[in-house]
């Protein structure tokens, strides 16, 4: 395996995705617990991320000294390439001339870094992001690729297998970075690409079997992908130990708890008990009209549901969760203190502290392609692994005042136009997230000689990476007519359809 030492940088976590695209597998350490990980996974390899600080501050931060002690290879990536250098005597100063974006870097001697992927005398585009520079090498590097702000942007210490660079070899705009990563980690660490999804599978059976023993084991399934595809490797290592339970709290989009029933049920097979709670979660909704307020209740109510069935069921020793890696990883802050609550997500957590019950977390390693390349792998279709993520409080959250019933069918409605019409136009793998909103203000409208006054439907679409982050989908203003058209015409209730051109941040991507 390979460890990514950490420094904060905001792409650590592409890093670690083109490694793994390599075949290797890796894991993220923060600088300040990377000694314990590199103890506990025994690396071929460590790779030093990009991060925000000056290695010319006094306290800012380093990696642990056997890191340079072991002899393991070592490949130093803009931060990580001042601090190498500074920590095996070289100098690093301030500069002025700070470097952002697109550069071309001339390559001037060979390297092991890029053998059979750039030659002597080429030159070849990569992405920049620094401040400070390297002033004086560590003793026994030298230059291998420069450019004209970046003199030492390759430096390398072949004897000893140590590399720096001071572009970011991970992001796609460094068009042969991932070739670069895969030489490291194959050519130079000598590990071979044995991180398959075939093989994870086989070995997280092996582990849930050993972890479960002849225990119960329960599973919330929300109809997204992580929690199906958990539950599905689970059920493949322990069978009928395993019951899964889906909370229809009314708030879900149209058609789809019989999609879960059919898939579980019919399809894999799997003890799933439905709870049939709309009423519930629709009487504690009436009058709610903030959107912390449906948040915490919903998130409540689902806990005391979920409970209520697991004792119904005779308790269960362990509770099963689609945790995945990005919720895992440690990040590193610089900026201190705790950050603002925007929203009160929606989980069940509490609840195995509670019950009693242990967790079982099998995609605890993965990225989500990672996750919907292992649903792939257990048999689930490319339409299912692809769905777009869907929030835990539902509809609930897309229609801004009190929740109906009334009102949520009219979402669904428009809702199922809107992803329909995507699907049909090729679109829907393009875009992280699509759906409708229904808004509490009513307009007037005219629909054959009728005067109407009806509900507003919104539209949003977006591009993101983590949903962290997200831009405004650029759709044909055809495509929007023909949705907004066809809303107005087949769903009651509605009679004005706009679409949302928030970005996030100012915006977020749910409403409330
Ligand atoms: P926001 O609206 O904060 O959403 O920009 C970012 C992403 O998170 C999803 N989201 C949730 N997912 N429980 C979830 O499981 C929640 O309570 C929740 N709230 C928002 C949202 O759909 C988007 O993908």
């Amino acid at each position: 395996s390979i460890l990514i030492v950490d420094f904060g940088s905001q792409v650590t976590q592409l890093i670690a995705r083109r490694v793994r695209e390599a075949g290797v597998y890796c894991e993220i350490a923060p600088f300040n617990s990377a000694a314990e990980a590199f103890e506990r996974l025994a690396p071929k390899g460590v790779i030093f991320s990009g991060g925000p600080s000056s290695v010319t501050w006094e306290d800012s931060p380093r990696a642990p000294q056997i890191l340079f002690d072991s002899g393991v290879p070592l490949l130093g990536i803009c931060y990580g390439q001042q601090t190498l250098h500074q920590q095996l005597g070289g100098r690093v100063v301030s500069s002025d001339n700070r470097e952002f974006g697109r550069a071309f870097v001339e390559v001037v001697a060979p390297s092991a870094l890029f053998e059979g992927v750039w030659n002597v005398g080429e030159s070849h585009q990569v992405w920049m992001s620094h401040g400070d520079r390297v002033e004086t090498l560590a003793p026994g590097f030298a230059v291998v690729a420069t450019s004209p702000g970046a003199p030492f942007a390759i430096a390398t210490d072949e004897a000893n297998r140590r590399y720096s660079m001071m572009f970011h070899p991970e992001v796609v705009h460094t068009p042969d970075g991932g070739k670069l990563l895969a030489n490291f980690v194959h050519k130079i660490c000598g590990v071979s690409s044995d991180w398959s999804m075939g093989a994870y599978r086989e070995a997280k059976i092996k582990e849930i079997r050993e972890q479960v023993g002849s225990g119960r084991v329960i599973c919330g399934l929300s109809g997204g992908v992580d929690s199906s595809v958990a539950a599905i490797l689970i059920h493949e290592a322990v069978g009928s130990q395993l019951t899964c339970v889906f909370v229809d709290h009314g708030l879900l989009r149209l058609n789809e708890r019989e999609q879960v029933e059919r898939l579980f049920r019919d399809h894999y097979n799997i003890p799933l008990v439905v709870v049939d709670a709309e009423e519930r979660f629709m009487s504690g909704l009436a009058g709610v009209t903030d959107p912390e307020a449906k948040r915490k209740f919903i998130g409540g109510e689902f806990i005391a549901v979920f409970e209520e069935e697991a004792k119904k069921l005779g308790g269960a020793d362990f509770l099963a969760q689609g945790t995945l890696y990005p919720d895992v990883i440690e990040s590193v802050s610089f900026t201190g203190g705790p950050s603002v609550t925007i929203k009160s997500h929606h989980n069940v957590g509490g609840l195995p502290e509670r019950m009693n019950m242990k967790l079982v977390e099998p995609l605890r390693e993965l990225f989500k392609d990672e996750v919907r390349a292992l649903g792939r792998e257990l048999g689930l279709n490319d339409q299912f692994v692809g769905r777009h993520p869907f929030p835990g409080p539902g509809l609930a959250i897309r229609i801004p005042g009190e929740v109906t019933k009334e009102r949520c069918d009219i979402l669904r409605k428009a809702d199922a136009i809107y992803l329909e019409e995507i699907r049909n136009a090729g679109l829907y793998d393009a875009i992280w997230q699509a759906f409708a909103v229904l808004l509490p203000v009513r307009t007037v409208g005219v629909m054959g000689d009728h005067r109407t006054y009806d509900s507003v439907c919104g539209l949003r679409a977006v591009t993101s990476v983590d949903g962290m982050t997200a831009d405004v989908f650029p759709f044909d203003p055809a495509f929007l007519s023909r949705v907004a058209t066809r809303i107005v015409n087949e769903v009651q209730g509605i009679n004005r359809v706009v679409y949302d051109y928030t970005s996030k941040p100012p915006g977020t991507i749910e409403w409330e």
